[in-house]
């Protein structure tokens, strides 16, 4: 049984044999790993990290600074999520040669195609570097300077691990800064795409079926990371070869069983698990409510270009993904937190912590100081939530912002490079600008008209004015605006020097988005602000600090970072609502019950249809027979019906208990013993409040089954040579 924090314990015990939260530190993992071995894991903490030898670690990659993927192949070849390509897949992507929409496979190394910008990380080795950083602090150090050492610290101990060295070190804290770990890294920068499935199989269901089960998403997507010929990292060059990871990872043909072990090993992005429940009702009950509605009106507008041609469909696709992920992603929080009367459990434990804390001077005044500084704080974040979700919803206020900047710039150098540049994406902009403006203006007036209605943007008019005037206002800044004008924007440019700022202050999209900006943002505001989120750190600190002297036998875990983190769990499936039980996996066969040539998200290859008709599932496929239910005649003997049914189907999806979160896409799911069974992407919509609270009854991650990835590369696309490339291990 893995220990969690005394606020769920009762309720972990109550309904689970094993509660699964948890993102664990590789180098810590020792503390795991009996339980780990007990949940069914056969093989060792060491056989996952090592300092001396290669193990599971060095398979692992993060993947920009968002995602993971793992080696599968000694040539550098790795596997990540689909969305987590899609902006490379994207980029190389014409309405000629539509990869994303048709696929792409590399046939040889030459094919393979460079990604500028990407790169893939290797964590060499970690260390606690904990009382380093804290040299010089004292409790009693005021925070400001706490900081300042800090800093100071980090950059030295920095230099001297990187010091003569290929290597990048990055040190964060744990636990709100109770701790300090230093990662050693290789940072790997000629990264090339090598393989897609088209969208409506890497892709398939779309937002429709993004943060949900039953999935049967082909989320994947495979690069290389190309090396010197030291097999060093090095940037772009003809003269790179395949990189020699110093471990791959060996896949399982074996499948999933309801109830097997399995683990997710990445880089899980931001959790806040520890925070009071003043923070947890500002994100899940007053911040997420605003956003969702802001983004309903986003998407609305930009669903409707989409469907209107492929041009427009191609052009917002990647802004709306990750519109939509938040989106979606927000409602199931907050369903979830409310189900699980979230606020109200951390407020009893707040109870609890406080009658302990008591008689302690240190931590007596904790919680309620929390609870003034989130008191100060929450209509400041609500103004801020407006800004970021409302005022830069659209482009042209994101355009009024870049010229907002030129316009304040004083330099005449800066004036001249940022003009010129200006020039040429004003050139693009207006490329498409006819439909695009129709999309952007609508944007553009609604969300603004929201943000007024509630209270948020007094500079377009009183409460007492009619909302059609302040519309009308709104027009009349979009139509007047010179940003919105070709011809008079050039020429505007064309002549600009630091004097021209005023003017450019004087436009109406300008002088909107600076009226928002210097309410929204008023240094004085602002100052404070950030001065009680030190406040807030500083406290925090204390108050896991205090949790953790309350229960000394609990192991915490740290909350996410972006740093290599273990969950595990076991394959399970759950109730989401009453009377419905979700089974663990998915198949092929569901892929066919959506089909529906009419809807974008629900389109399937023909090629697809045809493998599944003659159930041609190579290696990867399974075969199930059942035997059909008993009956009674009327003479009441039993007959054993004999005619049995066999079926073929193909595995595509799977959940698990793995406790995940954003980062963790891409992740491998690895089997008892250690071998690849699938790629993590996502999470049950009715659990993604596992970020603030993690109930093990509904909290699954969903993971594309391994099996279903190789049927594609190899069945569908017909790119064998790649799964050649891997070593595929079949107990059966
Ligand atoms: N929900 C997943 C994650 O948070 C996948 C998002 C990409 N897919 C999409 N349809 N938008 O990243
Ligand atoms: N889909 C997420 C990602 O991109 C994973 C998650 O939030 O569970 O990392």
């Amino acid at each position: 049984m893995k220990r969690i924090l005394t606020l769920f314990a009762v309720l972990a015990l109550a309904v689970s044999a094993m509660a699964d939260e948890g993102m664990w530190i590789p180098m810590l993992l020792g503390r795991n790993e009996a339980d780990m071995q007990k949940a069914g894991m056969r093989i060792t903490a060491k056989d996952i990290y090592d300092i001396n030898n290669a193990c599971l670690k060095d398979a692992i990659i993060l993947f920009n600074q968002g995602c993971t993927g793992e080696f599968v192949s000694g040539q550098g070849l790795f596997l990540t999520n689909h969305h987590c390509g899609y902006s490379y897949i994207t980029q190389h992507s014409t309405v000629e040669h539509d990869y994303l929409t048709n696929g792409f496979w590399a046939t040889t190394h030459f094919e393979e195609l460079p990604c500028p910008g990407l790169t893939a990380t290797r964590l060499v080795r970690m260390e606690d570097v904990t009382a380093q950083v804290l040299e010089g602090v004292t409790a009693e150090t005021p925070e400001a300077e706490r900081n300042a050492i800090v800093e100071s610290n980090i950059k030295k101990l920095k230099q001297r691990a990187e010091n003569g060295t290929h290597y990048k070190a990055v040190i964060k804290p744990f636990y709100y800064g109770n701790q300090y770990f230093m990662y050693i890294n290789e940072v790997f920068t000629d990264v090339r795409l090598v393989g897609a499935p088209p969208s409506n199989i890497g892709k398939f269901g779309g937002d429709t079926d993004n943060w949900m089960w039953p999935r049967h998403t082909g989320d994947f997507s495979m690069f290389r990371v190309y090396a010197n010929q030291d097999n060093l990292p090095a940037n772009y060059s003809r003269n790179n070869v395949p990189y020699k990871p110093l471990k791959f990872l060996e896949i399982s043909l074996d499948g999933v069983e309801e109830g097997d072990f399995t683990f997710v090993f990445g880089y899980p992005g931001t959790t806040q698990r520890y925070v009071t429940s003043d923070a947890v009702q500002l994100a899940a009950n007053i911040e997420n409510p605003i956003r969702i509605d802001l983004r309903t009106i986003r998407l609305k507008h930009y669903n409707k270009a989409m469907n209107q041609s492929p041009a427009q469909r191609l052009k917002y696709a990647s802004r709306v993904a990750s519109i939509a992920n938040g989106w979606k992603k927000w409602q199931g929080e907050t369903q979830g937190i409310n189900r699980l009367e979230g606020v109200a459990k951390k407020r009893q434990f707040e109870e609890r912590f406080q009658q302990w804390a008591n008689d302690k001077p240190q931590y007596y005044k904790v919680l309620p100081q929390l609870k003034e500084d989130y008191d100060y704080l929450r209509p400041i974040e609500v103004e801020l939530t407006y800004f970021s979700e409302a005022v830069r919803a659209s482009d042209f206020m994101n355009r009024a912002n870049t010229y907002r900047q030129l316009a304040n710039e004083e330099d005449e150098i800066k004036v001249a490079a940022t003009s010129s540049k200006l020039k040429e994406e004003t050139e693009k902009y207006f490329a498409d600008f006819e439909q695009h403006t129709v999309v952007d203006r609508a944007i553009f007036i609604e969300t603004f008209l929201y943000m007024w209605r509630a209270g948020y943007a007094p500079y377009l008019g009183a409460e007492n004015v009619e909302a059609a005037a302040v519309e009308a206002k709104l027009a009349k800044i979009y139509d007047e605006s010179m940003l919105n004008n070709k011809e008079k924007l050039l020429k505007f440019l064309d002549g600009y020097t630091v004097k021209s700022g005023k003017k450019l202050l004087k436009d109406p999209a300008v002088h909107l988005y600076d009226q928002a900006y210097n309410m929204a943002y008023d240094p004085q505001k602002i100052s404070t602000y950030r001065q009680r989120y030190q406040d807030i750190q500083r406290l925090m600190r204390l108050y896991v600090k205090g949790m953790m002297e309350m229960q000394p036998d609990v192991n915490f875990f740290p909350d996410a970072n972006l740093t290599l983190r273990v969950a595990y769990g076991h394959v399970e499936g759950f109730r989401p609502r009453d009377g419905v039980y979700y089974k663990p996996y998915s198949t092929l066969r569901g892929i066919m019950e959506k089909e529906n040539p009419d809807i974008y998200d629900y389109v399937v290859e023909p090629k697809l249809k045809m493998l599944y008709s003659v159930k041609d599932f190579g290696p990867y496929g399974i075969e199930k027979t059942t035997y059909d239910t008993t009956w009674t005649d009327s003479a009441n003997v039993t007959f054993f019906d004999i005619s049995s049914k066999t079926t073929k189907d193909m595995p595509v999806g799977f959940i698990a208990t793995n406790h995940t979160t954003g980062g963790n896409s891409g992740s491998p799911v690895l089997n008892a013993d250690g071998r690849l069974i699938g790629i993590n992407f996502d999470r049950c919509w009715e659990g993604t409040m596992s970020d603030l609270l993690f109930d093990p009854d509904y909290c699954r991650n969903i993971c594309l089954d391994i099996r279903y990835c190789l049927f594609i590369i190899d069945k569908f696309a017909g790119a064998k040579y790649l799964v050649d490339e891997m070593t595929l291990v079949s107990s059966k």
